[in-house]
């Protein structure tokens, strides 16, 4: 297993007027190698979750593992190896862009690797590799990331993030403000990603990617774990899917069941093994 929280309540500004109390009682696991969909509402805590994951916030009660690492409020338990985890554990956050701040694309995805004590020429060279996963080539290595479109600083910010290659990748939200096409590259190069062992944790409110996308699911409302489950289990539920959107697909394949065809729920995430399934179902293929 990879991630472990146990009864993780945080309060942001305690023991002011302003105390808010952003996670309540969240205790579940993430297992290694899975890909993790992490959804709710707007303010149900997911950034305040993820950001525990590298020990940007201490729970304010309860303990996080995150492999060998513990996160805890408590100094004398927790770990003091915070680089390394943030080498484990790489987090793309909601708003990357505003992370930026060297005087080049390059500087700044060399940034990490060189933070870690890669020697100049080698973090560069990681750098352009990094740039070339999402989509860069060497027209942008010296530019200002400041004169960059949105998508394209955002593409620069996860750049900075898988030149460290952790082997876990938290995304908060990372297709936000990409085209269609772009989110789509972006969204197969995580899959690429997790096919190749990396634990993957997609922050999202699209129930798409969740349907194509992930293995599991957690679903957080007003600070507590409502669910864990698979998506399927979460699509079937319509108790809990009441404030959430049905993903296109899962709903054409209900209606498909509805008219009687005979479809396997477990076979289908995608239009392809959709349309499998249903050749499969129809007796349409000899
Ligand atoms: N620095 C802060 N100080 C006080 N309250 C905060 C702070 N950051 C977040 N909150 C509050 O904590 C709650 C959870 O916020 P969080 O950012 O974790 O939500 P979220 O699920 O990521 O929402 P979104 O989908 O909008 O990104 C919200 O009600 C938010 O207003
Ligand atoms: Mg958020």
């Amino acid at each position: 297993m990879s991630i472990k929280f146990s009864n993780v309540f945080y309060t942001y500004s305690p023991k002011t007027p302003f105390a808010f109390e952003a996670l309540n009682d969240v205790s579940l696991k993430i297992e290694k190698g899975s890909f993790t969909a992490l959804i709710g509402k707007t303010g149900s805590g997911k950034s305040t979750l993820i950001q525990h994951l590298n020990g940007l916030l201490y729970p304010s009660s309860g303990e996080v593992e995150v492999e060998d690492f513990i996160i805890s409020k408590n100094k004398k338990r927790r770990t003091k190896k915070i680089k390394a985890l943030r080498q484990l554990v790489g987090i793309v956050f909601q708003f990357p862009e505003y992370q930026l701040f060297e005087e080049s694309v390059e500087k700044d995805v060399a940034f990490g690797p060189r933070n870690f004590g890669v020697k100049k020429e080698e973090a560069l060279k990681i750098a352009h590799e990094a740039l070339s996963y999402v989509g860069l080539d060497e027209s942008f290595y010296t530019r200002s990331p400041f004169e960059l479109s949105g998508g394209e600083r955002r593409r620069v910010a996860i750049a900075g993030i898988l030149a460290l290659s952790p082997d876990i990748l938290v995304l908060d939200e990372p297709t936000v403000g990409l085209d269609p096409r772009g989110a789509k590259e972006m969204m197969s190069l995580f899959k690429k990603l997790h096919q190749e062992g990396k634990t993957i944790i997609l922050v999202t409110h699209d129930m798409n990617l969740v349907f194509n996308y992930a293995t599991n699911v957690i679903l957080l409302d007003e600070g507590r774990l409502i669910l864990q489950s698979t998506p399927l289990e979460l699509f079937q539920d319509e108790e809990k899917l009441a404030s959430l959107e049905v993903p296109l697909l899962y709903e054409f394949m209900h209606l498909l069941k509805l008219e009687g065809l005979e479809l396997d729920y477990s076979k289908v995430n995608s239009l392809e093994t959709l349309i499998n399934e249903l050749i499969r179902a129809k007796g349409l293929k000899t």
